[in-house]
């Protein structure tokens, strides 16, 4: 996707060093584009638990890239296996609700493992992390293209544009190209079938509206701004032709861990009969766990999240507090979405149920021990 006409991934390998890795800061969008380096696995943690990247695909690809800058750091150890061990345990303990993060962890530990030297080791984890990069692209073209299809088909039934509502920012930004619950948006803009985007605003980070719309403008994609408490008056009044969201964990049962308040979008959309979507690559499904309201760990961040507000003020990107000094706040970053609720995902391999067997029937893979 692109940004002021430039077509652009969010992470990459620098040309001239290959121990560089660099990712676009997310912290500043949309008011300041700025490239962050990583070099060392310590700045691949601070990257991924500081939110300098996010979105569960680009998660896993930066911790696979952090694996490979840690297979170099390795070399130079006593013991290197060990030093391995300690950074894929560091990584991971970044953040816990995305399970592409262990997921991308445990492919590169898998490659890494086949070869004896390290040398060879550092050769094949730049090849692996290059390829899991190129297969999320691949990944979220194929989403978006049977996501096409349901928009599609809500056009094809109604005279005008097709209004889609998200939640947080499952884009590009949150993988590497294209998105999860935006690439449908995007193959339809291409088709020329007219949309139109409800961008929640997503707070305390508000991803929404500094990241989604940041995408929606440099995509001349049509779209609005809205509260994250609009939602429901909207699906009302018959504003919301579709919910279309991502997720960062889905059970084998189906249900669906997301951005916090996704929840309440499922159940306002399911009162008034709204389609509500889940966009996933495979990579976010976690068939280990049976039932994901009960079991699906969230991760819960800093109260200053919620208690300041960050902004362009003055042509500098400052943070405001916006409650009493005295008041302290509670910020879970993540909700669950029960499977009931969702119409279907909307996954690589075609869109299914949100059950144990319509998950089984396109990844049965997924379900070998
Ligand atoms: O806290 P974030 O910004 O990492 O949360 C991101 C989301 O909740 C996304 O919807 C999810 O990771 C899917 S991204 C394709």
């Amino acid at each position: 996707m692109k940004i002021n006409g430039k077509h652009q991934h969010t992470i990459w390998v620098n040309e001239a060093d290959s121990g560089k890795i660099q990712v676009f800061d997310q912290r500043y969008f949309p008011h300041r584009i700025e490239l962050f380096d990583i070099t060392h696995t310590d700045q691949a943690a601070f990257a991924i638990k500081e939110m300098v990247v996010r979105g569960a695909p680009l998660i896993g690809v930066t911790a696979a890239y952090g694996m490979y800058l840690g297979c170099i750091e390795a070399k130079q150890q006593d013991n290197p296996q060990a030093y391995l061990d300690l950074v894929a345990d560091k990584l991971n303990a970044t953040r816990p609700t995305a399970v592409n993060l262990s997921w991308a962890i445990g492919e590169m530990q898998r490659s890494v493992s086949q070869i004896e030297s390290w040398d060879g080791k550092i050769d094949i984890a730049l090849k692996r992390a290059n390829e899991i990069k190129q297969e999320d692209i691949n990944i979220c073209e194929n989403i978006g293209k049977h996501g096409l299809e349901l928009i599609r088909s809500i056009a094809d039934k109604k005279d005008g544009t097709v209004n889609i509502l998200t939640h947080c920012n499952a884009g590009w930004l949150a993988t590497i190209d294209w998105g999860t619950a935006l690439s449908p948006i995007y193959q339809a803009q291409r088709e020329g079938i007219p949309v139109h985007i409800w961008v929640d605003e997503t707070r305390p980070r508000n991803q929404g509206a500094n990241l989604t719309a940041f995408e929606l403008v440099h995509q001349n994609v049509p779209h609005t701004l809205i509260n994250d408490n609009t939602g429901g008056h909207l699906m009302q009044r018959g504003m919301v032709d579709m919910v279309i969201v991502g997720t960062d964990r889905t059970a084998r049962n189906g249900d669906v861990a997301n951005k916090i308040g996704t929840y309440l979008k499922a159940l306002a959309a399911h009162d008034n009969d709204v389609p509500f979507y889940v966009a996933l690559p495979s990579s976010s499904l976690d068939c280990s766990i049976e039932n994901g309201l009960r079991d699906i760990p969230i991760e819960t961040r800093g109260q200053n999240e919620v208690r300041y507000i960050q902004g362009k003020v003055d042509g500098e990107v400052k943070s405001v507090l916006i409650c009493p000094e005295e008041t302290s706040a509670l910020n879970y970053g993540f909700d669950v979405t029960p499977a009931k609720y969702i119409t279907g995902l909307i996954t690589e391999r075609g869109v299914t149920e949100a059950s144990e067997n319509g998950i089984r029937s396109l990844f049965p893979e997924k379900f070998e021990i």
